[in-house]
């Protein structure tokens, strides 16, 4: 059997829906025990539930990655409830597309505080357990639009291209630890994020003439992407960013 995860801790922020939601059932089906956190105050009962059908251990905190002192807390109780932590899954992110005439200095601060500020210190807190440990796997979750420009959001695609820079960049300081450092860019999925964007037939049109497979991805997909990344099997690959994307960003 390949890509299993039996033994290992992971970690998955942004983790009550969408993609996060999906990768923590992913991750459990693969046979690992899951820490799921969120925004305080956002339930991951469900997440929970659906990640506990394959039999493993599932523990949910809440974790602003805003928050330095949530981070802090937050992995700590991850150590505490497990005894140490093997797989990083850096989900939590937002997107308020804004055209770049209208963007504010709150607009910009939303997304970099949120996307790069706080995924960046989530794993500086995780390789703190890692390194002793001499093996980690921190997955971020980029995105297409830090590969390509697309109009209407200049600051979600900074931010996204920020984080594929602090993918080769950690993945490049860190591998003497055993830690690799890599990040999956999906194409658009449907979730909170996206659905009403989507929903506007004009923009589904665009979004769908983009991508040569002719279809958006699924969370499913996205989690797929992680889960292997996250494997005894994937050691080789790091400081990397695999597209999922049916082909978007290769024209
Ligand atoms: N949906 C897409 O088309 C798409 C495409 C490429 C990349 N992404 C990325 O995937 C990730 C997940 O997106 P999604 O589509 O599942 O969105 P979503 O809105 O469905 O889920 C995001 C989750 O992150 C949480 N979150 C937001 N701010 C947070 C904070 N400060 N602290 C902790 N949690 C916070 C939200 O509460 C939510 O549960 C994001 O990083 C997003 O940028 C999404």
């Amino acid at each position: 059997m390949m890509f299993r995860l039996d033994g290992k801790v992971a970690a998955v922020t942004g983790a009550a829906t969408g993609l996060g939601a999906a990768t923590a059932v992913a991750l459990a089906q693969a046979g690992a025990d899951v820490a799921i956190s969120d925004k305080p105050g956002e339930s991951l009962d469900d997440t929970e539930a659906k990640a506990a059908e394959h039999g493993q251990r599932v523990f949910q905190h809440p974790m602003d990655v805003r928050d330095l002192e949530q981070i802090r807390k937050g992995i700590a109780a991850v150590a505490f409830e497990f005894g140490r932590l093997d797989i990083l899954v850096n989900n939590a992110g937002i997107n308020r597309p804004s055209p770049g005439l209208e963007v504010t200095p709150e607009n910009w601060d939303d997304h970099f505080n949120t996307n790069v500020k706080g995924g960046f210190f989530v794993a500086q807190e995780a390789a703190k357990l890692m390194i002793p440990q001499r093996w980690g796997r921190i997955i971020f979750i980029s995105s297409q639009s830090g590969l390509i420009g697309i109009p209407g959001q200049p600051v979600y695609c900074s931010s996204k291209g920020a984080v594929i820079q602090l993918t080769r960049t950690l993945g490049v300081e860190w591998a003497k630890h055993g830690i690799t450092v890599n990040s999956v860019a999906p194409t658009f999925v449907e979730t909170n994020l996206t659905r009403k964007r989507l929903q506007d037939p004009e923009f589904l049109s665009f979004v769908l003439g983009k991508i040569p497979r002719g279809e958006v991805a699924t969370p499913e997909d996205v989690a797929a992407a992680v889960a292997y990344l996250a494997s005894e099997e994937a050691g080789m690959v790091n400081a990397a960013t695999l597209p999922v994307d049916g082909g978007w960003t290769a024209w």
